[in-house]
């Protein structure tokens, strides 16, 4: 493919997180109801899972259902959920074969039971795949997660088990849902609105942001292909001068 070509493997990211919007809009232009475009957009997860893998990449966090998409009419709430199961048991043999492991991270006790009950499967069938880790955001916030991480720490300090002096980055980042995972360098958002809306507010710190007008269900590998491009563009700086991020480009900044 033309694209993947020109991307240099060398410099992929380890990370990238994807909001994956615009499902209801690509229907409605279409005439057709927003579950309609759910229902596509699992064609891009898959497209774009595979792409992932096929580049190498070590995770993939997507974002599905976030804790305020609970405020949705119940029909579609109700569909999603729906679509979920019947798509982790669709494509847990692709999975499988593509030796991707799954994670989720978010309020997985807030999902229906049959959801829970699906997705713990899949987790246990996929937990000794070692190539791409696929991360599902599931009624997901980050300040919710934040929010019960200080929780859990301030109980840790209130039993003794940890000093408030011991707090730092690398613990905070321990009380995460993401602690397993390294920090997104990537995050897309797709069908053109630009904003984070709750997703991922503490792990995203220094990652680049890059937001496409294309609607998820017609996200394919090529457009992860040109947002890989548009990354390895961009000089990643971290609070320092450019040039001294080209005296040290040969290390890793
Ligand atoms: C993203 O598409 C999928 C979910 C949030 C579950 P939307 O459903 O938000 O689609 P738009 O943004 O209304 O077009
Ligand atoms: C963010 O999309 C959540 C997911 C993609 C799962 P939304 O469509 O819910 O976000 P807002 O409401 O436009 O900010
Ligand atoms: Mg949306």
């Amino acid at each position: 493919m033309e694209f993947s070509q020109s991307i240099d493997r060398d410099r992929l990211p380890r990370h990238i997180a994807i909001i994956m919007d615009g499902n209801g809009r690509w229907a409605k232009e279409r005439g057709e109801d927003r579950v309609y475009g759910h229902h596509e957009g699992v064609l891009s997860v898959r497209e774009i899972v595979n792409g992932c893998a096929e580049l190498g990449i070590s995770y993939l966090t997507l974002y599905a259902f976030s804790t305020e998409n609970w405020n949705r009419p119940a029909a579609e709430v109700n569909a999603l959920m729906e679509l979920l199961v019947t798509t982790i048991r669709k494509e847990i043999e692709e999975l499988k074969k593509n030796n991707v492991r799954l994670h989720i991270i978010g309020d997985f006790d807030s999902l229906p039971d049959v959801c829970r009950n699906e997705l713990n499967e899949a987790k246990e069938i996929t937990a000794d795949n070692t190539g791409l880790n696929l991360v599902l955001a599931l009624s997901y916030s980050s300040r919710w997660e934040m929010l019960q991480a200080s929780r859990r720490i301030a109980e840790d300090v209130k039993s003794g088990k940890l000093m408030p002096e011991q707090i730092d980055d690398e613990l905070f980042h321990q009380y995460l849902n993401t602690a397993p995972f390294p920090d997104p360098e990537l995050m897309i958002r797709t069908s053109g609105e630009y904003r984070i809306s709750n997703f991922l507010l503490y792990q995203l710190a220094y990652a680049e942001l890059y937001f496409t007008p294309v609607h998820w269900p017609e996200f394919r590998k090529q457009h992860l292909h040109e947002a890989l491009l548009n990354y390895q563009q961009r000089e990643r700086r971290f609070g320092k001068t450019s040039e001294q991020i080209q005296t040290n480009s040969h290390q890793h900044v």
